[in-house]
């Protein structure tokens, strides 16, 4: 053969590959409304930058006759490239090839981009639509998923793992995505359980559909699997690329810096009325983000999760800077177990990753009750203590109304090594709130009284004028400076700026015990 015809023979082979699963079952998978695996890679990655490798590989199993049925690829599209510029490895499970089951070649080809991504140092992203485990290869597959599961981990926290579900992800297979760092569904076109309505029935004899079980926002709203529920696989696509651009390709570097077109001087005149005169008042604290924020700017992660708090990137002078925010609008910002571990993970997120965060606390305490006690609200509220505590990149805190109780030393307090603590002039700073505190300080006082309600009025005021402001932690150093609210964004700009080479590190040790 000449070197021609070799070529051609390499064309040839080449485009069969490319056919994955064939026309037919590409037409099906148009059909449910998605894309194929390499459509959505097309999607994702700079033009012409992206290198297939393994092309050609072939399952090795002869069982059930799959010995007649080889495709080349076997079930997923690997590979490496650009996103923005940056370099990304990638893997798009192809649903037209035996279900994009996981077999032990398919889970060789995914190993092998981590490992690339990990020696490289560049971000893994995994666009998962797979009927898990290839069923006719039995234990191998399940040995597969579980180096899989080993390399998600070791990759933790080293290289951002981003995983984003087009379509099923089921039984143990959910597990690789659950340890990456960021989930992303697709809204009616995929979902995630770890058992599928079928065997729900046979064992709890509930009736649900896979949507109602594990749809995208089901994973968005109660579970908080997926960080991202998006209303199509485009969407999809965009977002994963929008977070790409506020992380650093890995743990050694830091995050990509943005041209800024926002004076960092901007003052905001209306900063001044969005946290209400009356304490009891409810505001949305996203007001408060987006007008600091570049061009108002701010990608929210867990959006429709645990919203009592908020999380989420934002730039300042183009830099990421990584938000942990009490949202008064719900549930006036109490921390209860599900805001805790929200924060508490995007907090251990920011920090692997070099990514500075900031505070805004208006928080009433750590929520009551015997749901919240019997749910372990004293273990998963160590949690987001022991975040903030062991975090060492530059942390600022902006006490915009009540820092009270527990909460007050948890929220990124000076006590837990924040940085630069500011505080509006309407800050309070207190164990607790003045109603609560009065009753029981003033208790008998108040019942021997012949004008109860006077006194305790008296007492209510005296306790206000006392605690109700920011001055007494402002006499101790415990904030650093209280702040006009119109200056918000150059004070934290300036303070950032000066943060920049901050180095502060923890003792030596294998890892901590972080109370799971
Ligand atoms: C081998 C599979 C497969 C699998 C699907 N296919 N899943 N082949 N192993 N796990 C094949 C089908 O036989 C079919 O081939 C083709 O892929 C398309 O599947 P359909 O069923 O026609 O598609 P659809 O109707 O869209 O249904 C998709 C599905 C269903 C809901 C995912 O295929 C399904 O229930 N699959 C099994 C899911 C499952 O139980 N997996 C194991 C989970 S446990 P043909 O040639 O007929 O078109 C697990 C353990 C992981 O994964 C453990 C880690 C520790």
């Amino acid at each position: 053969m000449s070197i021609q015809e070799k070529l051609d023979h390499l064309n040839e082979l080449e485009k069969k590959a490319q056919l994955g699963g064939g026309e037919a079952r590409i037409a099906a998978q148009h059909k449910k409304g998605k894309l194929t695996a390499r459509e959505r890679l097309e999607l994702l990655m700079d033009k012409g930058t992206f290198r297939e490798l393994d092309m050609f590989v072939t399952h090795r199993c002869s069982d059930f006759g799959l010995d007649k049925q080889k495709i080349f690829g076997d079930g997923v599209v690997t590979g490496y490239g650009n996103i923005d510029g940056r370099r990304v490895f990638v893997y798009s499970q192809d649903f037209t090839v035996f279900g994009g089951s996981l077999s032990e070649a398919h889970a060789e080809k995914i190993l092998k981009v981590m490992s690339l991504a990990m020696k490289s140092g560049a971000p893994i992203i995994g666009l998962n639509d797979s009927g898990g485990a290839r069923i006719q290869e039995g234990v191998v597959s399940l040995g597969g998923y579980a180096d899989i599961f080993l390399q998600n981990t070791l990759a933790s926290g080293v290289v951002p793992q981003i995983s984003a579900i087009m379509g099923p992800c089921a039984g143990g297979a959910v597990y690789s995505p659950a340890i990456t760092d960021f989930v992303l569904m697709v809204k009616n076109t995929s979902y995630m359980f770890v058992t599928g309505p079928n065997v729900v029935k046979t064992v709890t004899h509930e009736e649900v559909s896979a949507e109602e079980l594990g749809g995208a926002m089901i994973h968005a709203e109660k579970s908080g699997v997926a960080h991202f529920a998006c209303d199509n696989e485009m969407e999809t696509i965009r977002t994963v690329k929008e977070l790409l651009g506020y992380l650093p390709l890995n743990n050694m570097e830091d995050p990509p810096v943005h041209h800024c077109k926002d004076d960092v001087n901007r003052a905001e005149e209306s900063l001044l009325t969005i946290v209400p005169d009356d304490p009891t008042k409810p505001y949305d604290i996203k007001d408060i983000i987006t007008r600091i924020a570049d061009n108002g700017e701010f990608l929210e992660v867990h959006k429709n999760y645990a919203q009592n708090v908020v999380v989420g990137f934002i730039r300042l002078n183009g830099r990421s800077t990584g938000i942990i925010a009490n949202q008064p609008a719900v549930l006036a910002g109490v921390l209860d177990i599900d805001s805790s571990l929200k924060a508490a993970r995007f907090i251990r997120f920011c920090d692997a990753f070099n990514i500075p965060f900031l505070v805004f606390e208006d928080v009433p305490g750590f929520m009551p009750g015997t749901k919240q006690e019997y749910g372990g609200i004293i273990k998963h509220g160590a949690k987001l203590l022991y975040a903030f505590c062991e975090a060492t990149v530059p942390k600022i805190t902006v006490i915009t109304r009540k820092a009270y109780g527990g909460a007050y030393d948890v929220m990124n307090s000076k006590h837990v090594r924040g940085d630069i603590n500011f505080a509006y002039p309407t800050a309070e700073i207190a164990v607790m709130g003045p109603k609560g505190a009065v009753e029981i300080i003033f208790r008998k006082e108040i019942a021997k009284s012949d004008n109860p309600e006077f006194l305790t009025e008296q007492k209510l005021d005296a306790y206000r004028e006392k605690f109700a402001n920011p001055y007494i932690a402002a006499g101790r150093g415990y904030i650093d400076a209280v702040i006009d609210p119109r200056q918000t964004r150059p004070r934290l700009i300036e303070a950032f700026d000066m943060l920049r080479n901050k180095r502060d590190t923890n003792p030596r040790k294998k890892h901590g015990n972080i109370p799971l």
